[in-house]
């Protein structure tokens, strides 16, 4: 189901307001580790220029009543290509507008971070690339990325809970070739999925009936050569008040698997129920998507990438995760102050046991 944005939680900026955040962020240097200095300095910009309505706004997500907000007519940069791989995301605009005005937002809302393996940089660059397109990762295109909570099984790491409380997600270049078709990115409130379904599936939903595996990145450098870490545990896929669920589940291939034939079905019903209530966005140059990552699921399209006349794909996204708590990644190593390094990570004692 494709929903006009002005019908969801939306902030639209003003042109006056957007002149006055595009200069407030012009001059800032972005630092791609994400030093404190750098992250001071543009949360210190936000709260001074961004109109209070705004901040209002971001502050209101720490709450995490809401399944996801748009923000509209943000400033822009002149963007002239896309950086596959870790190219720099400078060679290819005229600014730091997109980096800046993400941090920002992310800095009002929680703490930005990056994992180093997802994107070495404290904004991810999300551009489809041409040798990636059957992954199961944000720069796949040929295949559809389906339902998930971002990095569910993080949410059971015992130095605490390291998935994303939300990601931000900001066009920075579109496609012509795509206008108006996509690719969407689907966002499923978890709260209104669960109404659909029966009180047996809920209470399966929340027993320890389901193994939930590493994202595919982070198979293999996770707690050094293991590559199946969580697969020695049953989770639950919900958690806490079911009106206030925290929900980790992937529904993309060889992510979660269910330990009988109920849990089976629950999952099923689940996973349907989720696509049934979900919302299409286009995630286009100058609107911003936060998505409360607690117990919304996000998904995006398979599409067509399409390639400018120096081969590079039109489409670009760049994404920032923000975390309530920087502590729980004490033990990784860290680059500059924000991108962590969980191949570093030296399992416990306990964890040695159980890998035995
Ligand atoms: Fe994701």
């Amino acid at each position: 189901m494709s929903v006009a944005a002005s019908e969801l939680d939306a902030y639209v900026l003003t042109d006056e307001e957007k002149e006055a955040v595009r200069k407030a962020f012009l001059g800032i240097e972005y630092d791609p580790k994400g030093s404190l200095d750098y992250i001071s300095k543009v949360r210190t910009a936000a709260y001074k220029n961004f109109p209070s309505g705004l901040i209002s706004h971001l502050e209101l997500q720490k709450h995490s009543d809401v399944s996801f907000s748009i923000f509209e007519n943000l400033p822009v940069d002149n963007v002239f290509g896309s950086p596959l791989n870790d190219a720099n995301s400078q060679d290819y605009k005229d600014g730091c507008l997109s980096e800046n005005i993400v941090v920002a937002f992310g800095s009002v809302i929680a703490e930005p971070y990056s994992i180093y393996f997802e994107g070495k940089n404290i904004v991810n660059n999300l551009v489809p690339h041409p040798v990636a397109r059957n992954d199961f990762t944000g720069i796949g295109s040929a295949v559809d990325l389906d339902f998930h909570t971002e990095n569910a099984a993080q949410a059971y790491d015992e130095c605490g809970d390291i998935s994303p409380v939300g990601l931000l997600l900001s066009g920075v270049r579109g496609d012509p070739n795509n206008v108006g078709v996509g690719p969407k990115t689907l966002l499923s409130d978890a709260r209104k999925a669960l109404k659909l379904l029966d009180d047996k599936d809920i209470e399966i939903l929340y027993s320890k009936s389901f193994f939930i595996k590493d994202p595919y990145r982070w198979r293999g450098k996770y707690f050094g050569d293991r590559s199946d870490n969580k697969d020695v545990f049953l989770r639950p896929v919900l958690k806490g008040p079911v009106d206030h669920p925290h929900v980790t589940v992937a529904f993309y291939p060889d992510m979660v698997q269910p330990v009988g034939p109920e849990a089976d079905l629950a999952y099923t019903n689940f996973h349907e129920a989720i696509k049934h209530v979900s919302i299409g966005i286009d995630i286009e140059p100058g609107r911003l998507v936060y998505v409360n990552n607690r117990f919304t699921l996000h998904s995006r399209e398979k599409f067509n990438a399409t390639q400018d006349e120096n081969g590079r794909p039109y489409r670009w996204v760049q994404r920032v995760f923000v975390t309530n708590n920087l502590w729980n990644f004490r033990s990784f190593t860290r680059y500059g102050d924000r991108v962590y390094d969980p191949s570093t990570h030296s399992p416990s004692a306990y964890q040695v046991e159980v890998m035995r």
